[in-house]
């Protein structure tokens, strides 16, 4: 049967997202979800949204979601393309600008789906690693026929994040489109965010997310901010109705409820710094996060102490990347569960 497949497909990994355990009692500190609950004018939004209008199609422009995200960012609801989960529009994107043989590029270490995605379209994988500073060499870049540069920041695992003048040195340095991949600038400096380099930059597109610093993984809600041009290319190549009811509900109340967002967001980095110096003192070494998670390598052994942190029911990602020591991607969780990490990682030691 395999023979009747595209060979790029067969001979591809498949992304594996990390664990969701079925039974409860773990501390789930693998996926970067948010600890804290979605706001309750998001949780109000989706029940009033469970009416009989459920039978009808969503929106497929999902209008008052672009209004919404527009109105936040300062922008054009032409500049915006709402997906089931960000994950959609950097598929979305990968579909519209690499074909067989065109070459992409993504930093590394970062987010696995990149080359996943690129494969997909049997497209040619470039990839550019960090420097030790945790910027990109820029002549690396300099790939003729460069159909696309995916960086996400904040990045994972790192969780490092690159300033806004860096982005430009990058967005001056190709002649492709560049994604960036802002699924954890909620939690980040807004000086790094690139929304407002949009006006100068036409080959920018940056994508947000609701799963990370909107609570809100479970609904599947994300979107890209790109010029009016783009946009409209994107339009032709996503589903038609790739957004349901409920989630276009849940993303204007999310978005309508900033005070809501600064809380939770305080709350995390406050957790994230605290957690940050108990694994530096552990002997870890621990990059400065902007993200909601940590990425601790060099102490002792990631894979052992994984595995004995699973057995006392607490799940953190292991991460292994070429060039890399292995090392544990740790989400932040409530202090409760951090504390409880920290002291159950203090007994494994
Ligand atoms: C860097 C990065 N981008 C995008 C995503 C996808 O997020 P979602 O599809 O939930 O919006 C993730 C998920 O963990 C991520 O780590």
């Amino acid at each position: 049967m395999t023979r009747l497949f595209r060979p790029n497909v067969v001979c591809m990994a498949g992304y594996v997202p990390g664990e969701q355990p079925r039974g409860g009692g773990f501390i789930k500190l693998n996926t970067n979800e948010n600890p804290y609950p979605p706001s309750p004018k998001v949780l109000s939004a989706i029940v009033e949204a469970v009416t009989d209008r459920l039978r009808l199609y969503p929106d497929p422009m999902t209008t008052a979601f672009r209004e919404a995200a527009a109105s936040l960012h300062g922008i054009d609801p032409s500049m915006i393309l709402a997906g089931n989960g960000s994950d959609d529009v950097l598929t979305i994107i990968t579909r519209a600008f690499v074909g067989p043989g065109d070459p992409a590029a993504y930093a590394t270490p970062s987010y696995l789906l990149y080359k996943t995605l690129i494969q997909l379209q049997d497209g040619r994988a470039v990839v550019v690693p960090y420097s030790a500073d945790w910027t990109l060499d820029l002549s690396a870049l300099k790939v003729p026929g460069l159909r696309l540069v995916y960086i996400a920041n904040p990045d994972s695992p790192s969780g490092t994040a690159m300033t806004r003048n860096r982005i430009v040195e990058i967005l001056q340095a190709v002649d492709c489109p560049v994604l960036v991949d802002e699924a954890y600038g909620d939690f980040a400096d807004p000086g790094c965010h690139s929304i407002p380099l949009l006006k100068d930059h036409p080959n920018l597109m940056v994508s947000r997310t609701f799963s990370k610093g909107y609570s809100l993984a479970g609904i599947r809600l994300g979107y890209l901010a790109a010029s009016s041009e783009i946009i409209d290319q994107l339009v032709k190549v996503k589903d038609s109705y790739n957004c349901d009811a409920l989630s276009q509900a849940a993303g204007v109340a999310a978005l309508g409820d900033q005070p809501y967002l600064a809380e939770t967001r305080s709350k995390v980095i406050a957790t994230r710094t605290r957690l940050a110096l108990a694994l530096r003192a552990l002997g870890y070494e621990v990059p400065e996060s902007h993200s909601n998670f940590v990425w601790a390598t060099a102490g002792p052994p990631a894979r052992e102490v994984f595995a004995r942190l699973k057995e006392r029911r607490i799940l953190v990602r292991l991460m292994s990347y070429p060039g890399y020591p292995e090392g544990l991607r740790v989400s932040i969780g409530t202090d409760e569960e951090i504390d409880h990490f920290l002291e159950t990682l203090r007994e494994i030691i």
